[in-house]
């Protein structure tokens, strides 16, 4: 039988070169703890989370498995808030600026309650913890770090930016740091910048995505930044994608929308099944949700944005534009209209399967198509 160990197994300390990513909100403590403990790597989707919530969740990962796990957040180089655009609209600029969504994006909302016969709905409650909500996105990102190194995580992840800037200190812990790239330019960025792994990350992928394809992509990166170990995503679901993975030169997988439907995964038993019933052309890439590309599945919302032909805010202020129109939605029990990131690779997506399932069956297959390569049988 093929052996799925190498470079990244050794390093990562982990049975099976799969990694689950990092996806917030989806990818909580439980679907993390769950690929850890079935011999790959978990990784919490920490984007969204408060210092005191990483560190609870990393608690409860660490209450089910003692294997190696990782946790994940975004480093965005350049966001604006509304309070931002508020300023910059002003000459002089005025701090105590009223943060003010601009009218056209109030109209497109307006536009939205008409056309799915949903009700306004008014201003967010407080968040629970303002404090947090009151830093820039710099402070942030420094807190979810330290929690990260002060709960001694071993594997740090960055979906989005470099995280040049902490990698003595996640190293000096002891942890390893991967960071993910859509294009070589960025892997060669990462590699300067320390980093222990580079995630080549092609357009098929679910959430935050680039222009290259993952076919493309992942030998172009591999040959950018050798002899760094290089894993691979986007479109990647099964056993024959792990090892055409392999085979490209990557040492691992990165996967995201194949644990979606996973009765772990931290998503709407509805959108789960809409995942489940989704084939090769129901993804769409859109703006609407962060501003940045990011493919999601198909609903009719991401329908009427495209159509308006508007533009996307700066990443930290569209935000404000979709928010209020997810909780429209919530409210009217209107699922359909929810945020539904999800990758091409949905279409292999068939059935509910435990994390572990879905781990171990990757596993299993790529072991058999490797295991085929030497009597000829592919080519057969
Ligand atoms: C629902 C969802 C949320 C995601 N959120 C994040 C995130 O918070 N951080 C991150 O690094 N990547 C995020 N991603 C991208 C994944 O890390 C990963 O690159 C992608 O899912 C891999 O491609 P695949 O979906 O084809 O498996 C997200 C993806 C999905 C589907």
């Amino acid at each position: 039988m093929a052996s799925l160990s190498n470079r990244i197994t050794d390093m990562l300390d982990i049975e099976y070169p799969i990694i689950l990513a990092g996806m917030s909100p989806v990818a909580e403590w439980e679907i993390a703890a769950a690929v850890s403990e079935a011999g790959g790597l978990g990784v919490l989707g920490a984007a969204g989370m408060t210092p005191d919530e990483i560190s609870e969740s990393v608690r409860k990962i660490r209450d089910y498995t003692s294997k190696p796990f990782g946790v994940d957040i975004l480093l965005p180089n350049a966001t604006a808030s509304l309070a931002d655009l508020a300023r910059e609209s002003r000459d002089g600029g005025d701090p105590n600026a009223k943060p003010e969504l601009p009218q056209e994006y109030v109209q497109f909302q307006q536009r939205v309650y008409e056309a799915f016969d949903l009700a306004d709905p008014g201003p967010a409650d407080p968040p629970k913890d303002e404090a947090w909500q009151r830093l820039s996105t710099a402070e942030r990102q420094n807190a979810q770090v330290q929690q990260i190194i002060d709960d001694d995580v071993p594997v740090f992840a960055s979906g989005l930016g470099n995280p040049a800037q902490y990698v003595d200190a996640f190293h000096n812990n002891g942890t390893k740091v991967i960071g993910l790239v859509g294009n070589v330019k960025n892997a060669r960025r990462i590699r300067d910048g320390g980093a222990d792994v580079v995630v080549a990350q092609g357009t098929e992928a679910g959430g935050h995505t680039g222009r290259i394809g993952t076919m493309a992509l992942v030998p172009q990166v591999v040959d950018a930044v050798s002899p760094l170990p290089v894993v691979a995503a986007g479109g990647i679901a099964d056993g024959r994608g792990l090892a055409a993975a392999l085979a490209l030169g990557a040492e691992g997988v990165w996967c995201g929308t194949v644990f979606l439907a996973t009765k772990e995964a931290h998503l709407d038993q509805e959108l789960k099944e809409r995942v489940i019933d989704a084939v090769d052309e129901d993804t769409i890439i859109t703006r609407l949700y962060s501003g940045k590309t990011m493919r999601n599945i198909k609903n009719p919302l991401i329908d009427l944005w495209e159509q308006s032909d508007m533009h996307a805010l700066p990443m930290g202020a569209q935000g404000a534009v979709a928010e209020p129109t997810q909780r429209a939605a919530r409210k009217a029990g209107r699922i359909d209209l929810i945020r539904n990131a999800g990758g091409q690779a949905a279409g292999l997506v068939t059935e509910q399967l435990s994390a572990q399932d879905v781990v171990k069956a990757m596993a299993a297959q790529a072991e058999e198509v490797l295991d085929r390569i030497p009597s000829g049988a592919l080519t057969s």
